[in-house]
């Protein structure tokens, strides 16, 4: 795993910004895993600046929340739109994102994951990660193996979410979610995580052991990952001066 720590979230956002052009500048074709989330607005923005081209880029979203319209201003779909598909070429035949609203959720589900197998996975899955250790919204004790379903949503985490919809009353229970055995098939896993709040998470997640108790953690298995974070989230890591020494000593060629 690979620990980029920046002294502020605009430096490490940039950073992340430019590992996905170049995605995208060399594999014009490539399938990206994405994220929603705070954390992603100021990435999403650094893309859109970037004037890429995105006309043969698929997309796959993590999650949406069970029940909302994709005209929610707190749904995915809604999230996406606004902050990132209406301003660029990516067609919108190339996108998905599970459909809160499916009648036939167990069929969304393995539906979502055909199309998955179908364009031959994932090139860069980006992802954030809750203060319980969530990535997606597989929530502690979600099974390390599991695919896209419908999971329900901590108390933690819809306290965490309420600041979205104006109050927790108004988060919904129920999610679809990549699974994080989903997650893991992606070929690069990219994490970002800013802020105090997700000091203890990425500790656990980085440093700790595997366990479904901080789901994050799964990422330990996974052969390239890159996680991006600041001086607060990093704070907790008893290592950080080990990988900010790797990150000087990195060869031009693995420079970003
Ligand atoms: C969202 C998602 C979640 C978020 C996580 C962090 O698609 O999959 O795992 O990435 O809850 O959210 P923020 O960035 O709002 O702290």
């Amino acid at each position: 795993m690979e620990i980029i720590i920046q002294p502020n979230p605009g430096v490490a956002t940039s950073l992340a910004a430019r590992l996905l052009g170049k995605t995208i500048r060399e594999k014009p074709e490539a399938v990206l895993g994405l994220a929603t989330g705070g954390t992603m607005e100021a990435l999403y923005r650094e893309l859109v600046a970037a004037k890429l081209d995105w006309s043969g880029v698929t997309t796959f979203n993590l999650d949406e929340y069970v029940g909302l319209p994709p005209d929610h201003p707190q749904s995915y779909h809604h999230f996406m739109r606004e902050n990132l598909f209406r301003h660029v070429n990516v067609p919108p035949g190339r996108i998905n994102i599970p459909d809160g609203q499916a009648a036939n959720i167990p069929g969304e589900c393995e539906a979502y994951e055909g199309k998955l197998f179908a364009v031959g996975g994932i090139d860069v899955q980006l992802l954030g990660i809750g203060t319980d250790g969530h990535i997606g919204f597989n929530e502690q004790t979600s099974s390390l193996a599991s695919r896209t379903r419908i999971k329900t949503l901590t108390p933690q985490t819809r306290k965490d979410n309420a600041r979205f919809f104006g109050s927790e009353a108004q988060v919904p229970h129920h999610v679809i979610t990549m699974g994080i055995g989903t997650i893991l098939e992606s070929r690069h896993c990219v994490m970002l995580a800013f802020g105090a709040g997700k000091a203890k998470a990425i500790a656990l997640a980085v440093e700790g052991p595997i366990t479904s108790m901080n789901p994050a953690s799964a990422l330990q298995l996974h052969p390239k990952v890159t996680v991006f974070m600041d001086e607060a989230a990093a704070a907790n890591l008893t290592l950080k001066d080990y990988y900010r020494w790797v990150y000087d000593q990195k060869p031009d060629w693995q420079k970003i």
